[in-house]
C-alpha cells in the first residue's frame, strides 16, 4: 500500500508523529523520512513502517527552526535523494475571536503554520531546482479557504499556506518541480479532537458537526493522505498550484 504511487522514492513528511502526517508517512514513506518535534511519537510512526518493510527512518525536526530544517533536508538529499517533501506539521488554538486571541498564541500559531512550511520550501526548493525534479505537498485547510468563527489566527496561517503553495507552484514550475496543498475539513485526529474537548457538551457539538457534513460524518487521516499521495504521484503530473478539498462536501453545502 505504501508504495503504491511512491515505489523507489525519498518522501520526507513533517509532523509525523501522529494525525494526518502519521497516515502519510505510512502510504508513502516506507523509504522515507519520517519526521517531528515529537521523538516518542515518531519512534511509534517509524516501528508502524517498520512493521510493514521497507527502509525509513526517523528524524526529530522542529519545523520552526530554519537551520536545522535546512540541514535535515540537505541530508537527506544526500543520502537517500528528495523527491518529495509533505510540510504537514501544523498546530490549532483554544477557539477565540480576532480580539480574543493574544499575542502570543498568534506568534506560535504563525511560528508553525506558515514559517514552518516556508521553512521546508525554502530548504527544498534549491535541491529540487537543481535536480530538476521534485513535488512539496503543504497541508494547509478547509479554514484557509472560508470563514470559520473563533478560528481567526489558524485561518490566517492556512489562508497564506494556500496561496504561499501558488507562488511556489509559480516560480519552481519551470524547473519541472510541482507544489500544492490540501484543504482539509474536519479530520479525526488529535488536533480535530481537541476542538470538541473545549465544548460544554463534546458529544452534542460532535454531532452538530458531523450532522452539517452532506456525506454526515468527520475525515479520517487516511482520506487525507491518500489525497496526498496522488498529489505526489506522477498521476497528478499535470497539476501544479492546487488546493484540494477534503470536505465531505462541506463547503458547497
Ligand atoms: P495532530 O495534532 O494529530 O498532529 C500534528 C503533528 O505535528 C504532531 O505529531 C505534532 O507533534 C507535530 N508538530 C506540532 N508542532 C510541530 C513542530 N513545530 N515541528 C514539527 N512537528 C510538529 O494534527 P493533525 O490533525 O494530524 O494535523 C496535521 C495537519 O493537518 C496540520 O497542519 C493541521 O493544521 C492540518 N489540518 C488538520 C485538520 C483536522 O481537522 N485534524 C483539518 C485541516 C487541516
Amino acid at each position: 500500500m505504501a508504495g503504491r504511487r511512491f515505489e523507489g522514492r525519498t518522501a520526507l513528511v513533517t509532523g509525523a508523529a501522529a494525525g494526518i502526517g502519521r497516515a502519510t508517512a505510512k502510504r508513502l514513506a516506507s523509504d522515507g523520512v519520517v519526521t517531528d518535534v515529537d521523538g516518542e511519537g515518531g519512534e511509534e510512526t517509524l516501528a508502524l513502517l517498520e512493521n510493514e518493510g521497507g527502509n525509513s527512518e526517523f528524524r526529530e525536526l522542529d519545523v520552526t527552526d530554519a537551520g536545522g530544517f535546512e540541514e535535515c533536508v540537505e541530508e537527506v538529499a544526500a543520502e537517500r535523494g528528495l523527491d518529495a517533501l509533505v510540510n504537514n506539521a501544523g498546530i490549532g488554538h483554544e477557539t477565540a475571536a480576532v480580539e480574543e486571541t493574544d499575542r502570543s498564541t498568534l506568534d506560535r500559531v504563525i511560528d508553525v503554520n506558515c514559517k514552518g512550511v516556508w521553512n521546508g520550501c525554502r530548504a527544498a526548493l534549491p535541491i529540487m531546482k537543481a535536480q530538476e525534479s521534485g513535488v512539496i505537498v503543504n497541508v494547509a485547510s478547509l479554514a484557509g479557504l472560508i470563514g470559520l468563527p473563533k478560528q481567526a489566527a489558524y485561518s490566517l496561517t492556512k489562508g497564506a499556506v494556500v496561496n504561499f503553495t501558488r507562488t511556489v507552484a509559480v516560480e519552481a514550475g519551470p524547473y519541472g518541480v510541482r507544489a500544492n496543498a490540501v484543504c482539509p475539513g474536519f479530520i479525526e485526529t488529535a488536533l480535530g479532537e481537541a476542538f470538541f474537548e473545549g465544548r460544554d457538551d463534546p458529544e452534542k457539538a460532535r454531532a452538530r458537526m458531523e450532522a452539517q457534513y452532506p456525506l454526515k460524518r468527520l475525515g479520517r487521516p487516511e482520506e487525507v493522505a491518500d489525497a496526498i499521495a496522488y498529489l505526489a504521484s506522477d498521476e497528478a503530473s499535470y497539476v501544479t498550484g492546487h488546493g484540494l478539498v477534503l470536505d465531505g462536501g462541506y463547503s458547497i453545502a
